[in-house]
């Protein structure tokens, strides 16, 4: 695809602080001259929202997770992300599909093969070209979230090792695809962060 833009997601377990540096990430982009597309998984359109409510307060078998997410995702693709990539548009995206792999797989233990079948058919060979993954010991991560002055959701309520599993199969992505998956140390401070951002760009 000529001119096509440039698919960036950010993932990390909750608490991870990925949407602050999602924001600043967003206006840094837009500040070198490019035309940014923020959005979010699930979610994205409004048939994705509508979902997203439901995956994220509805109990449900495991594989209807998986499904209800990759049902959101493939709207998502057709309707915001490809055609957002096609103008020449950059997309950040709050999470993909390296969060099922993570959460369906890692955390709830649906088998990478089921995952793959349904990346396979939802999204063919499309990858994002960078994923950023803030990483975080999950004590830290739960000590933030339990700190948040609102109701949790569906998986910030789950347990401890729910979240090491979580965080363990997202770690275990980045040493599969170091290419892609770039790790950042959630714990530094914003500047920190900001500037390993800058020097992740700086070659993009
Ligand atoms: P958020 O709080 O970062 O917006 O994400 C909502 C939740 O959805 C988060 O706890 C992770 C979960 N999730 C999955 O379990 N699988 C997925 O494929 C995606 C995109 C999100």
């Amino acid at each position: 695809m000529t001119g096509r833009g440039k698919f960036i997601t950010l993932e990390g377990i909750d608490g991870a602080g990925k949407s602050t540096h999602l924001a600043w990430l967003v206006d840094f982009l837009r500040s070198r001259g490019r035309t940014v597309v923020q959005t979010r998984e699930p979610g994205g359109t409004p048939l994705g929202e509508k979902l997203r409510e439901l995956l994220l307060s509805e109990p449900m078998h495991l594989e209807t997770e998986a499904l209800l997410m990759f049902a959101a995702r493939r709207e998502h693709l057709e309707r915001v992300i490809w055609p957002a990539l096609e103008r020449g548009d950059w997309v950040v995206c709050d999470r993909f599909t390296d969060a099922s792999f993570a959460y369906q797989g890692g955390g709830r233990g649906l088998s990478h093969d089921k995952i793959q079948q349904l990346e396979n058919w939802v999204q063919g060979g499309f990858q994002p070209d960078l994923t950023l993954l803030f990483d975080l010991p999950v004590e830290i991560a739960m000590q933030r979230i339990a700190g948040a002055a609102r109701q949790l959701d569906r998986f910030e309520q789950e347990q401890r090792d729910f979240h090491e599993r979580v965080r363990a199969a997202y770690l275990d992505r980045a040493r599969q695809m170091p290419e892609r998956v770039k790790v950042i140390d959630a714990r530094m401070n914003c500047a920190r962060i900001q500037n390993e951002l800058e020097n992740i760009f700086s070659t993009y």
